[in-house]
């Protein structure tokens, strides 16, 4: 069976049981701050199992892709090495929110697996956890497992819920016992059955995975029990794929054999079962895969990680043989082998191949470099640990990421002291500042059990009553004048912040005092109006009346479709491969991070402004349509990475079909109210990441017209007019040209006047002309010119002549020519410098130096004489 029919059996099998199809959620998990990537079908279903999603159904299946790289799921150092284990995976999952639990999801698997894919029984084995009889049971007695086959596992990573049958998402977050399902890939292969000493071995490979999601884990390690048991799935399609196509590494089937051929080809070696171009093979679907998502590389986040993976496949490249970039050259394969399962690798397959073509470039040149400092330092390495200073030096002044040192270390038997690096890391926390965000703790938020309902999309303005206060994160009955606090309402037109857009300010009135609303936030189904009470008091219960600062708001609105708007005009004018990388829209201005690789030309800007203020001339309406998120896609709605969408989506559209886009956000009625868009500037933020600003409306106004009044302030500076500004500026910087080349001359004028002066002060040491003398304000332009003439008019001479120019001592030092046999410009020049603090050379006849000391200038002249008498 090949990899397509297995996935699209188990969807089906799952659909016949009632199951809902989802598609796959982005490898950026929607808005949830503790996860790096997705790496579980679950992710997208978070807050349905904590019970603050609803959705219309309760039992879902679907194919997820996954990545396994940094975070608390993390594979990256044994893919290649095993037969089993991959950066990038596809995970079939079946998952019941408060609907079936153990019974049914037990008997599904086994359904599946051997009724479905008709695998023999006695091949599978099944692990539960140690104190989980009723799964035990169930297994033994309903389905029939012999109890030489099951294993019960506990708590076998050394400490309560740490098992590899206890499951947690991450360090917070819903978790449960587990039972898991092994297939035996035969006694050929080494390795044992789950819990025994073998158990790392590929001959027992777990090939499915059911969660009983029973807790939610906070980060003081208590588990609380959630609103309702559920069930959450996972089994690797590549390892079952292994297991049908009868092979027993997830290398040797249909997905990667394409993969490898075209690895092989682009690192031109022959032989395809090496655990490098294992390597090169599985990186490429993470990196492509993850490219098409939105990341790209950089030092922080998400994006180290994947230029950690990138690195890590280009490292491998090179070790086969590979010369110049390779990596690029895999990504028509994979679209080829996936770009129909997942149509955003073909959108952006240029883009892909763009992205980690730059990459091995950068990487190209420092990987040489690194190598060799690292050959030196293995050189003389005593012991078998590669110190924590070289593995650091290596990551920091030549890119190696750790782990890539790791694997340079493995292959020579050597490990790396990691503690070590973690100290030096301390050090230079900067770079991770924003990986460590990820740490956040899920459930240290505001918890409120609220519903609040959005009225804001047709006003401003309404009454709402109170249903929860809170102060300094504390639930409280009343807020009282001066409080700063949080107010909870059964319905708000405030706007909550969220894709980019800024939350509403306002205020809200009650008969007993008045609330300011800075801000407004979400969380769950829950607005948060963040402020303070300016008068009187705020109680739990009591009407209000709200009202949000309705001129802040529609300049918000329409700088936000203004935003939607230049979007579309940028993957116009510059490609498809523009994605938004970072929105933010206030009542100021428009900001947008997109990505790109090059700064945007003047005429691109142009053009760009002039595109979408067309679209503001039409004056077309602005449409929401509310419908469900595959119809949304269909129509070519753009969904934005790292955005969370639920079942039902707002699809807003300007011109037509010029800006489909997903957006809960507020914006004009029509395209004209924006009135005009300026782009006030363009810049790079990141590689390959540039930022346009923008103002719209009034601000646009306003900006031109102070621009207006610069032109005219210039005008007036060159007692011109607008028209004839340039002219008159033309004029004025050749007049400045010219009258810089009268200046120089009469400098040379001058200079040589001095020169005659001065040669009549030489003084005669053993028939040799000695001159040093100091010239303050003269520069080493002016003092050489002065020395070769000098040098003319005295014959046989030694000059040394010196300045303080612009705080600084400049120093010139000439001998004739007939001298330099016994005296020597450069080596005066050397005893003058350093007597000023500074240094000096030169050739025999003619040096210059400097220094800083301007009080020892005179004395440093004053080493003219006896150097000379020294010499002849
Ligand atoms: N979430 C579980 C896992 O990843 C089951 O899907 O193994």
């Amino acid at each position: 069976m090949k990899s397509a029919e297995i996935r699209e059996a188990f969807l089906r099998f799952f659909e016949e049981q009632g199951h809902t199809r989802v598609s796959s959620s982005s490898l950026i998990p929607g808005n949830d701050p503790t996860l790096l990537f997705t790496n579980a079908g679950m992710n997208q279903f978070k807050d349905c199992f904590l019970g603050q999603e609803k959705r219309a159904y309760t039992r879902a299946v679907s194919s997820q892709k996954c990545v396994r790289a940094g975070g608390k799921h993390n594979d990256l150092e044994n893919v290649g090495y095993t037969a089993r284990h991959h950066t990038f995976f596809e995970m079939l999952g079946n998952f019941s929110f408060g609907d079936y639990f153990k019974q049914d999801a037990i008997n599904f698997a086994w359904t599946f697996l051997t009724g479905v894919l008709k695998l023999p029984k006695e091949k599978l084995w099944v692990t539960v956890y140690a104190s989980d009889d009723e799964a035990y049971d169930i297994w033994t007695q309903q389905v029939g497992v012999p109890p030489e086959r099951m294993v019960r596992i506990g708590d076998n990573k050394g400490a309560p819920y740490a098992s590899d049958n206890f499951w947690t998402m991450g360090d917070t977050g819903p978790c449960g016992p587990c039972t898991e399902i092994f297939y035996d890939h035969g006694a050929d292969i080494w390795g044992g059955p789950p819990g025994s000493p073998e158990e790392d071995g590929d001959r027992y490979i777990e090939i499915w995975n059911n969660v009983f999601m029973q807790f939610n884990r906070t980060a003081d390690g208590v588990l609380h029990p959630l609103p309702a048991p559920s069930v959450d799935t996972g089994m690797g399609l590549e390892r079952i794929s292994a297991v049908m196509q009868h092979v027993h590494s997830n290398y040797e089937i249909d997905l990667f054999q394409s993969l490898l051929a075209a690895a092989a080809k682009a690192v031109g070696c022959t032989n395809e079962d090496q655990a490098s171009l294992k390597v090169v093979a599985d990186h490429i679907r993470s990196c492509g895969f993850l490219i098409a998502d939105g990341v790209l590389p950089s030092n922080e986040g998400r994006g180290y990680v994947l230029r950690r993976i990138i690195r890590r496949a280009c490292r491998h490249g090179n070790k086969l043989g590979a010369s110049g970039s390779f990596f690029y050259q895999i990504v028509a394969a994979l679209v080829a082998e996936m770009g129909e399962a997942f149509p955003e690798l073909t959108q952006n397959q240029a883009h892909i191949e763009r992205v980690l073509k730059a990459e091995e470039e950068q990487f190209a040149k420092t990987l040489e470099q690194g190598l060799k400092i690292l050959e030196q330092d293995l050189a003389e390495l005593k012991g078998d640990v590669v110190p924590g200073d070289v593995v650091f030096k290596l990551y920091d002044t030549y890119g190696f990421p750790m782990d890539l040192t790791g694997d340079i270390a493995r292959e020579r038997n050597l490990t790396l002291d990691e503690a070590g690096f973690e100290r030096e890391m301390e050090a230079q926390r900067v770079r991770a500042r924003s990986a460590s965000s990820f740490g956040m703790d899920y459930n240290s938020l505001v918890k409120v059990d609220v519903a609040t309902e959005f009225t804001g999309y047709k006003a401003t303005s309404g009454s709402a009553k109170v249903v929860a206060l809170y102060k300094e994160g504390q639930s409280v009955d009343v807020l009282n004048e001066g409080d700063d606090g949080v107010v909870v309402l059964d319905q708000t037109p405030f706007y909550a912040e969220s894709g980019g857009q800024i939350g509403d300010c306002g205020f809200l009135k009650a008969s007993s005092g008045r609330f300011d609303v800075r801000d407004t936030t979400k969380t769950g189904g829950a607005f948060l109006h963040h402020g303070v009470v300016a008068s009187g008091s705020l109680t739990v219960g009591s009407p209000v009346d709200t009202q949000v600062d309705a001129d802040v708001r529609h300049a918000t609105a329409l700088n936000h479709s203004a935003t939607h708007l230049l979007h579309a005009a940028l993957r116009q004018v510059l490609g498809e491969h523009v994605q938004q990388k970072g929105s933010l829209v206030d009542s100021q201005r428009l900001r947008f991070d997109f990505s790109h690789f090059e700064a945007i030309k003047p005429e691109q800007i142009k053009a760009l402004e002039d595109i979408v203020n067309a679209e503001v001339r039409k004056n077309t309406p602005v449409e929401t349509e509310e419908t469900d998120i595959e119809t949304a896609k269909a129509k070519g709605a753009m969904a934005l990475f790292g955005e969370k969408y639920g079942d039902n989506v707002r699809v807003l559209s300007m011109g037509g079909s010029f800006s489909v886009e997903l957006c809960g956000g507020i914006h004009a009625n029509r395209t004209g109210d924006i009135g005009l868009l300026k782009i006030i500037s363009e810049g790079g933020v990141a590689s390959g990441v540039r930022r346009i600003e923008a103002v719209t409306g009034a601000a646009a106004l306003a900006y031109l017209n102070a621009a207006e009044e610069q032109l005219k302030e210039a005008a007036t500076l060159v007692k011109g007019s607008r028209d004839n500004l340039i002219d008159k500026l033309s004029a004025i910087l050749e007049r400045n040209r010219a009258l810089e080349k009268q200046l120089e001359q009469l400098q040379a004028k001058a200079a040589s006047a001095a020169g005659d002066d001065l040669s009549a002060s030489a003084l005669d040491v053993k028939g040799v002309k000695v001159l040093a003398v100091r010239l303050d304000g003269q520069d080493g332009k002016a003092l050489l010119a002065l020395v070769d003439q000098l040098k003319n008019k005295l014959g046989r001479a030694v000059i040394l002549l010196g300045s303080v120019h612009e705080e600084k001592v400049v120093l010139v030092a000439g001998v004739t020519k007939d001298l330099t046999g016994q005296l020597k410009a450069g080596d005066l020049m050397k005893q003058a410098a350093a007597a000023v603090g500074g240094k000096g050379g030169g050739r025999p006849d003619m040096a210059q130096g400097g220094g800083v000391d301007a009080g020892a200038l005179d004395a440093a002249l004053a080493l003219t004489v006896p150097f000379v008498e020294a010499g002849i």
